[in-house]
This record gives structure tokens, C-alpha cells and sequence, in this order.
């Protein structure tokens, strides 16, 4: 075996089964970084509890649903850390020491905070725990000593703000323990939902991972095309079908083509509609046969677990060995 480039973290909270906006957003990412790399990936269930604590709702299931997901899409325990934040106490401990060394004003100025408290409506999250969303965050990196964190844009402010406390942290006790992560941006693909929006549960515009091959045909049917076409030889705009923007994704090669043909008529939405419903069985179908699998067998799921655990573990206990010592602690 080649020695592995670095270290790689990244989460994901536990919100029950993904859909193909994660499969391209993030996990297919994920499923490639695992070759070349020592990649810890932590299901953030404290995480979800910043927001959700009033209605938890079934947390452990939707951790069991996700990380389902995650092997059915080729995450593979053997090569990669896949684990729990809460089963790896280290995290909180983690966080309770950064916070004594973590100004307020730089948690209050992370540009998510002041987003999102505006965003999320009907839930008061004017809570310590919401305001140190980030610091937890920055504890996960950190206590694995990432080099890189494979994210979103979105979340680039949350890794800008681990680098900083990482160096805070060096500087204040003169010891180089923490690397500062670098950020490696997905590829920012927007996978539309089938009404043409960006696909997200909030939209409930969204295909599951999990959806059965029965399902693909019937949501494939539903998806919203160039309204003004009525007859099957009118001349079609794909700029405004959210069918000609799954092409767009996954049917690359043929991509001009379909636009041609849909600009000149030639080609009915029937037709196009079956090209990308027969893709999308021929990808998602072995996802489908590996999830049934796991759901036969759920166990197997808290088992897998249980070994990213002790993984996770013996590294974070390393780290916060080091860190104990650095604050005088031992
Ligand atoms: N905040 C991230 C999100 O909402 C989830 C997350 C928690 C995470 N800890 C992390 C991502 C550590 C990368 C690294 O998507
Ligand atoms: Fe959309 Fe295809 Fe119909 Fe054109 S032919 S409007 S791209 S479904």
C-alpha cells in the first residue's frame, strides 16, 4: 500500500436519507478522496441538536438512515473513519477547552451566524450552543489534526475560523500541535429538483438516494418541462426544463445533442424524460441493492460504527493528550 497524502475530515448532520444533491455535492467527493487519503468522516449529531433541540425527533434513526447512505454510495469503512460525534467524547472536551481561548466577537462575526439566525424562523437559537456551532466544528478538524476539509462554499467561513483558532492555539502555548486545514472546495455542482430549483428537502422538490427503480420512472414523469410545448414537434426551450438539467449532469456526453433536438423539435419529452430515467436506474440501482442489504441487517450499521469509534478514538485521545499538557493540565 502507497503511504496516504494527509488527513481529511468532513461531516455531515444526521437529517435522515440524502438525496442526489448530496450524492453530487458531496459524497462522490468523498467516496474519491477515501483512496488518497486518511479520511475521518463523523455523522454530527450534536451538530443537528444546535438547531433541533426542541424537537429532536428520532436523531439515532436518522443517523442510521444516512449512514446507509454513505455505504450504500461507497463510503467503505475498511479504508476510511466513518463515525459518531457523540460516541467520541473528546469532541466536547475539545470544544470546552478551545472556548476558553475563543474570543465571543469572532464567533459572533462568522458570517452563518448572523444568516442564519435571521433564515431560521420559529426557533429560538439565541443559544450558547447555537453561537458556538462553529468552535464545535473547529474542534471535529481539529482533533484529528486535518490538513483538509472538503466543504461547500457555504461552509468556508467555518473553516477559515478553524485555521484561526488552530493558530491562536500554536501561538498562545508556543507548540506547533494543530495544522491549519486547508479548504477544498466540492465542485459546486446545483443539482435541480424536479421543479428546476435547487434540489433541497426544504423544497420538497428532492430525489432520496434510496428511491426504488419503480419510483425513478414515476418521479421522472413529474419533473416540470418547457411549459410552452404542447405538441411533440414544437420546438423546445431546455434552458427552462429541469429534465435538460439533469442531462446536463448526468448525461454529459450527449448533452448538445438532447439540445438540438429539443430546440428543433425533434425529439419528444416523453423520450427525453426515459433517457434520464433509464440513467438514473442504471446509477442509483446498485446503491438500491446495497441499502437493502443494510436494512436487512441494521446491526451491521451500529457495528461499523462502533469500529469508526474506536478508530476516531485512539487518535482523539492522542490529540487531547497533547493538548491537556500544552494548557498545563497535565
Ligand atoms: N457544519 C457542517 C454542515 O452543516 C457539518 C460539519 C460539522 C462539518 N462538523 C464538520 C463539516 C467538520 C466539515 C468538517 O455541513
Ligand atoms: Fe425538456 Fe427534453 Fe422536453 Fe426539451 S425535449 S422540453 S429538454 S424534456
Amino acid at each position: 500500500m502507497t503511504a496516504k497524502k494527509g488527513v481529511i475530515l468532513s461531516g455531515m448532520r444526521p437529517t435522515g436519507r440524502l438525496h442526489l444533491g448530496n450524492l453530487f455535492g458531496a459524497l462522490d467527493n468523498w467516496v474519491k478522496l477515501q483512496e488518497e487519503y486518511n479520511c475521518f468522516f463523523c455523522v454530527v449529531d450534536w451538530h443537528a441538536l444546535t438547531t433541533a433541540y426542541e424537537d429532536p425527533g428520532n436523531i439515532r434513526e436518522n443517523v442510521k438512515e444516512m449512514v446507509i447512505d454513505w455505504i450504500s454510495c461507497g463510503l467503505d469503512p475498511e479504508k476510511s473513519v466513518i463515525f459518531k460525534q457523540s460516541d467520541v467524547k473528546e469532541h466536547a472536551e475539545l470544544h470546552l477547552l478551545l472556548s476558553m481561548l475563543t474570543p465571543i466577537s469572532w464567533l459572533e462575526r462568522v458570517p452563518t451566524y448572523k444568516e442564519q439566525i435571521q433564515q431560521i424562523e420559529g426557533r429560538n437559537l439565541a443559544t450558547y450552543g447555537f453561537l458556538g456551532y462553529p468552535l464545535l466544528q473547529a474542534a471535529d478538524i481539529m482533533l484529528y489534526k486535518a490538513d483538509a476539509v472538503p466543504v461547500g462554499e457555504d461552509q468556508a467561513p467555518h473553516i477559515e475560523f478553524t485555521r484561526e483558532i488552530a493558530r491562536r492555539f500554536n501561538h498562545l502555548y508556543e507548540q506547533e500541535i494543530f495544522p491549519e486545514p486547508a479548504t477544498l472546495l466540492t465542485e459546486y455542482k446545483v443539482v435541480p429538483g424536479v421543479d428546476n430549483r435547487k434540489m433541497s428537502k426544504s423544497y420538497n422538490n428532492i430525489i432520496e438516494l434510496s428511491i426504488s427503480p419503480d419510483e425513478i420512472s414515476k418521479r421522472v414523469k413529474m419533473m416540470v418541462t418547457d411549459t410552452g410545448r404542447i405538441k411533440k414537434n414544437d420546438p423546445g426551450n431546455p434552458h427552462v426544463c429541469s429534465v435538460f438539467s439533469f442531462h446536463r449532469i448526468f448525461n454529459k456526453g450527449n448533452m448538445l445533442e438532447i439540445e438540438e433536438s429539443c430546440q428543433k423539435g425533434q425529439i419528444g419529452c416523453v423520450q427525453c424524460k426515459q433517457i434520464v430515467s433509464d440513467w438514473m436506474k442504471d446509477h442509483l440501482q446498485p446503491m438500491y441493492a446495497k441499502r437493502r442489504e443494510l436494512e436487512k441487517d441494521p446491526q451491521l450499521v451500529w457495528e461499523m460504527l462502533q469500529g469508526g469509534r474506536e478508530k476516531a478514538g485512539k487518535v482523539a485521545r492522542e490529540t487531547m493528550e497533547a493538548v491537556r499538557s500544552a494548557m498545563g493540565l497535565a
